[in-house]
């Protein structure tokens, strides 16, 4: 037995994409490295060598992706401008010839009644402001602020919809706590200084845009939070899951939201960072009002007290890379602390468990704290290792299932109150998956990298369907209540 669950009614769907996950033409009108050119160049850091460097050659094949994404009948749009295309340099001449791409981009969304969502930075720094610093220096938040004044310049007559910055933990603490990210700094002290010039980005990218686009344009963040519970009810178990909740997770929401850092963060950080890059007037600039919040979600997280009897698995956590699985950094600057346990499967193709109620609790969780924020879930997806079967067609009933599950635990959040507007599922198209290059693929199109053609995978269809109804069929029993 099937039971339909209706969403409300303007309920927003849509897929996401990055620019360095499917653009490439990487060299091309004027674009310049950005750290993660530099960072798929050193061997050893992605799997099989792969690079952005052509990815879905979505540059070149713009209108034929307008056309797919208008023959799946998709309302809206998320995708991030690529820095190093637009102000080639960080700073200085604007590039348009790369800024017209993402004019063409807009209009074409527009011309096929899609809507789009624009993310500032989807973590493609320009190596040279990277050799400047990179997220360490404030002077990369005044760059950053330039480059929503100009996006917002340009584009802003057209595209209602902002995000600023894609996931700062991973940029702050994949980039600059563990490395396996780009720029590759292993350093807890200088994650947290990222972090801090991350949010202050943030804030001042929010004002730069609200100074040149229409007023009814809103404006957000996305956020990967950590859904994160204790491996047990120990006392040193708890504190471990309070610790990631304040370093993964508070260190953006309550500057952000609230315009503080929580106290008990900085204590428990003082043994690597004095908080000096807080400077006068920041938690103001950051805490500048937003309109929604953008959540990511995949798989929640389970962390025990750091102890040497215990095992130290890291692949759990969402968007860990290959270095990761195996390796001891913790993703959470000061893990000393804590470090993440294996969940229970069944688990994507990305080892990442698959939990449903954990969207939900974090749904509800963020409603409970932070109640005149609406919500909008920015990305949620599931890697499988999806191959065309003899009659070309790409049969995904796995990731139909994670989907189905998924919307309905965010159904469950919204009719427990949960103000979330809307849903755009990573990705639209097989794409480069940062650390783990092409071997995970999240698409509900199939790419055939060698020849660059796409094929709708079943989930696309499927997909179709839940947006034209505006509700998604889950069997009876896989429906629980929050
Ligand atoms: C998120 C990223 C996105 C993609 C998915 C799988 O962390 O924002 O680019 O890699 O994970």
């Amino acid at each position: 037995m099937t039971t339909s669950l209706s969403f409300p009614a303007g309920f927003v769907w849509g897929t996401a994409t990055a620019a360095y996950q499917i653009e490439g033409a990487a060299a091309e009108d004027g674009r310049t490295p950005s750290i993660w050119d530099t960072f798929c160049s050193v061997p050893g850091n992605i799997v099989g060598g792969d690079t952005g460097a052509v990815a879905c050659d979505h540059y070149h094949r713009l209108d034929e992706d307008l056309d797919l994404m208008a023959e799946l009948q998709l309302p809206a749009y998320r995708f991030s401008v690529s820095w190093p295309r637009i102000i080639p340099d960080g700073s200085g001449p604007v590039n348009h010839a790369g800024l017209d791409f993402y004019d063409r981009l807009v209009d074409g969304l527009l011309r096929r009644s899609i809507t789009p969502l624009l993310t500032l930075y989807h973590w493609d720094l320009p190596q040279s402001l990277q050799d400047a610093g990179g997220w360490l220096s404030r002077d990369t938040v005044e760059r950053f602020a330039e480059l929503a004044d100009v996006v917002g310049r340009a584009l802003g007559d057209r595209v209602q919809a902002f995000t600023t910055l894609n996931e700062p933990f991973c940029s702050a603490f994949l980039g600059y706590g563990t490395g396996i990210h780009a720029p590759g700094i292993a350093d807890n002290g200088s994650a947290l200084a990222a972090a801090h010039h991350l949010n202050l980005a943030h804030g001042r990218a929010v004002t730069a845009l609200r100074a040149v686009v229409p007023s009814r344009a809103t404006m957000s963040i996305t956020l990967n939070l950590a859904q994160v519970a204790p491996a047990s009810d120990s006392d040193a178990d708890a504190a471990a899951a309070r610790h990631v909740d304040d370093i993964a997770n508070r260190v953006f929401l309550e500057p952000i939201l609230r315009g503080r850092y929580p106290d008990r963060l900085v204590e428990e950080t003082r043994h690597f960072s004095d908080w000096s890059f807080v400077r006068d007037g920041d938690l103001a600039a950051i805490s500048v009002p937003i309109d929604v919040l953008g959540v990511n979600y995949y798989s929640p997280t389970k962390v025990a007290a750091a102890s040497d009897a215990r095992e130290r698995i890291a692949g759990t956590h969402a968007n860990g890379g290959p270095a990761h699985r195996n390796a001891v950094p913790s993703p959470w600057p000061g893990t000393d602390l804590a470090h993440p346990v294996a969940l229970p499967g069944p688990y994507t193709d990305m080892g990442w468990a698959i939990d449903p109620d954990g969207l939900t609790r974090m749904l509800l969780g963020l409603h409970r704290e932070y109640p005149e924020m609406p919500l909008v879930i920015t990305e949620n997806g599931a890697a499988y290792p999806d191959v065309p079967g003899p009659d070309g067609a790409v049969h995904d009933p796995d990731r139909i299932a994670y989907l189905g599950a998924h919307l309905a635990a965010l159904h469950a959040a919204i009719a427990a109150g949960a103000d979330v507007r809307g849903y755009y599922l990573w990705t639209l198209m097989d794409n480069f998956e940062w650390a783990w290059g092409f071997s995970k693929r999240f698409g509900i199109v199939y790419v055939d990298y060698a020849k660059l053609t796409r094929t709708p995978k079943d989930s696309a269809l499927w997909y179709r369907e839940v947006v034209r109804t505006n509700a998604v069929d889950v069997a009876a029993e896989t429906v629980s209540a929050p």
